[in-house]
């Protein structure tokens, strides 16, 4: 077994929280917080997410590594060991199974994604040495080409997932923490070096005062900023709980929690400083009327706005690499979620797993990767209704509107109601001392009432009819 004798792996201190903050960290703070947030007109928004992270997602993350490091096991065995003499008893496993399948749908959709960025930095790569120019085509156009090309999008694709599988098969320590100990630190490099340059950019200030600047929020933003809590934590579908399962007893899960958060939120934050100033550098406000319409921004009008920049050549490859560097420590730990089920549960070697797991994964992702506009039957594809147009679309719709709200409440209830008090107490006090300031907040208000509440707000919008993205 490439993890030592048949034991399970383990993080090293440090290296837990490169991994946890590694897979936290990714397209949902470099792609999709600052367009959500120019979608809701920044200033307050921000301020609403802000709580939603720390009274919401916050909270779900600890008890997410409560139950994968009190017990050891990936999602399914986690529920289920951590539900015995509790009401329900297995039955809790299918929330884990839940989040398994979650995981891998996900994974399927965000490595796509996570290819185009290779595309473009290769793409800015050549650019910057041979000048900019798209051969008289629109940025728009040229990217709407790229993504109803197939074999350009299974390739990307499968260069993607074999990446993911190799590192996920090298192990938690030699594989996962290895990684993410090498490019967080380069990522969160490029990062400060992005943000420092944006300074001197005629945008900044109009970026930070749309950033912080006090104005109405509305419900659907409220809705908005308490799903995207969750996904930019990794938190709902059970992969803290994996990665939990790889922490040390003698570290403190709250302390962790809280860095891991804090950091995630700088880094969404340092993103839209980055992107916002560069829009409002560009062309001012005129342009930026598109961001607000189209989440593809980061491919379609974005890298001209680098090029019209000072340092430009630079920075834009850059930028591609920090994305897709942050991307890859994401879809790490969505392979291994499915990959440590198949250890776990079906005995597979973690070499077996991954590339069964890697493998499916890029299979099930075929069907996505031709729905952006190579084959008809898949880009119409619209079982769900009109909300939803084509495989892709389809598959996210579930993922994020459903799944992982479900997957949160159904957790957030486990750890309020149904998990013995002193199981949860026992296991937060390992590596950390006394909790008793706290627990009662977290467990009696936050996860058995607060949270639930939320969640049930967002199903709720669901079945009303609306879609998050
Ligand atoms: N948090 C990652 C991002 O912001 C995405 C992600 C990775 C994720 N693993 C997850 C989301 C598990 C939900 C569940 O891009």
């Amino acid at each position: 077994m490439a993890n030592g004798s048949g034991g399970r792996g383990r993080f090293g201190q440090l290296g837990f929280i490169f991994a946890a903050v590694g897979s936290a960290i990714g397209l949902g703070n470099i792609w999709k917080f600052p367009y959500i947030t120019y979608a809701n007109d920044g200033g307050s928004f921000v301020l609403v997410y802000l709580i939603a992270i720390v009274l919401i997602g916050l909270p779900i993350m600890m008890a997410e590594l409560v139950i994968g490091r009190s017990t050891r096991q990936s999602p399914v065995g986690a529920f289920v060991e951590a539900a015995k003499g509790a009401v329900g008893g297995r039955a809790w496993g299918a929330v884990g199974a839940l989040g398994t399948l979650g995981s891998f749908i996900l994974l399927s959709y965000y490595a796509l994604i996570a290819g185009w960025t290779v595309y473009y930095f290769g793409q800015c790569l050549s650019w910057s040495f041979r000048g900019f120019d798209t051969g008289g085509q629109t940025l728009g156009d040229s990217f709407g080409a790229f993504l109803g090309n197939g074999p350009l999008q299974i390739g990307f694709h499968a260069l993607f997932m074999a990446v993911t599988v190799g590192v996920v098969a090298l192990g938690v320590q030699g594989g996962i923490e290895r990684v993410a100990k090498t490019l967080m630190p380069v990522l969160g490099g490029i990062l400060i070096l992005l943000v420092v340059n944006s300074f001197w950019s005629p945008g900044f200030g109009e970026a930070v005062r749309f950033l912080f600047h006090v104005g109405p929020v509305t419900a659907d933003g409220l809705l908005e900023a308490v799903g995207h809590a969750f996904f930019t934590l990794s938190v709902g579908m059970g992969a803290m709980i994996t990665y939990g399962s790889y922490m040390r007893s003698r570290q403190s899960i709250p302390r962790s929690a809280a860095a891991i958060t804090l950091l995630d939120t700088l880094v969404a934050l340092m993103a839209c400083i980055v992107m916002f100033s560069i829009i409002f550098s560009v062309d001012g406000a005129e342009r930026a009327g598109t961001f607000g319409k189209s989440a593809t921004i980061l491919f379609t009008t974005l890298p001209q706005m680098f090029y019209e920049m000072p340092l430009g050549v630079v920075l834009a490859p850059l930028f591609y690499l920090l994305v897709g560097f942050a991307a890859l420590t994401s879809t790490i730990s969505l392979l291994e979620v499915v990959a440590a089920y198949l250890i776990d549960r079906r005995g597979l070697s973690r070499r077996k797993a991954s590339l069964l797991s890697g493998g499916a994964v890029f299979l099930f992702g075929i069907p996505s990767a031709l729905s952006l506009g190579a084959v008809t039957g898949f880009s119409s594809w619209a079982p769900l209704g009109e909300r939803t147009a084509g495989f892709f679309d389809t598959m996210d719709y579930t993922v994020s509107n459903w799944i992982l709200p479900l997957g949160g409440l159904t957790l957030a209830i486990f750890v309020g109601w149904f998990l013995s008090r002193s199981k949860s107490r026992d296991a937060l006090a390992d590596g950390h001392g006394d909790v008793s300031r706290w627990y009662f907040i977290w467990r009696d208000v936050l996860l058995r009432f607060l949270c639930p509440v939320a969640i049930l707000w967002i199903i709720w919008a669901v079945i009303g009819g609306r879609s998050f993205a």
